[in-house]
């Protein structure tokens, strides 16, 4: 039996866009709405670096990474070919216009992701060891 929780309602997704769902824990969910106004919820991550799915372009049934433009399937959060990878995705009813996730789910499903850190402080971290330019004439 699932505790379902509403989110939020169907119109506040932009067409096409997404809108972000907070947890206590881990990172956020991404809710995602098709031109058909079907919704789908994914851990807002993609599978190859980490990229803000959230901040994609929707098409179809995929939304388009904004790092690197991979396309991740909305039912399934996988990758499409040749691309391989998988986001976890997450239960997501609506009723009356009202979009609900499970509960439990949004507690504990996929915690363990993080987003990785950026290049730079690697950078910073290499020059200070002498084997940058840093300092240098
Ligand atoms: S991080 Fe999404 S395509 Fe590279």
């Amino acid at each position: 039996m699932q505790d379902w929780m509403a989110v939020c309602r169907v119109d506040e997704i932009p067409q096409l866009g997404s809108r972000r769902v907070a947890r206590e824990q881990g990172l956020d969910v991404a809710l995602f709405r098709t031109s058909q106004d079907e919704v789908f919820a994914l851990l807002d991550r993609c599978p190859h670096r980490g990229g803000v799915l959230s901040q994609g372009i929707v098409f179809g049934r995929h939304v388009a990474c904004p790092l690197h433009n991979w396309a991740i399937g909305l039912a399934d959060g996988r990758a499409r070919e040749p691309d391989d990878g998988c986001t976890p995705r997450f239960d997501v009813k609506v009723e009356q216009g009202v979009v609900y996730l499970d509960a439990a789910q949004l507690a504990s499903h996929a915690t363990e992701f993080t987003r990785p850190t950026a290049g730079p402080c690697t950078r910073l971290a290499a020059d200070a060891a002498g084997s940058g330019c840093a300092g240098t004439a």
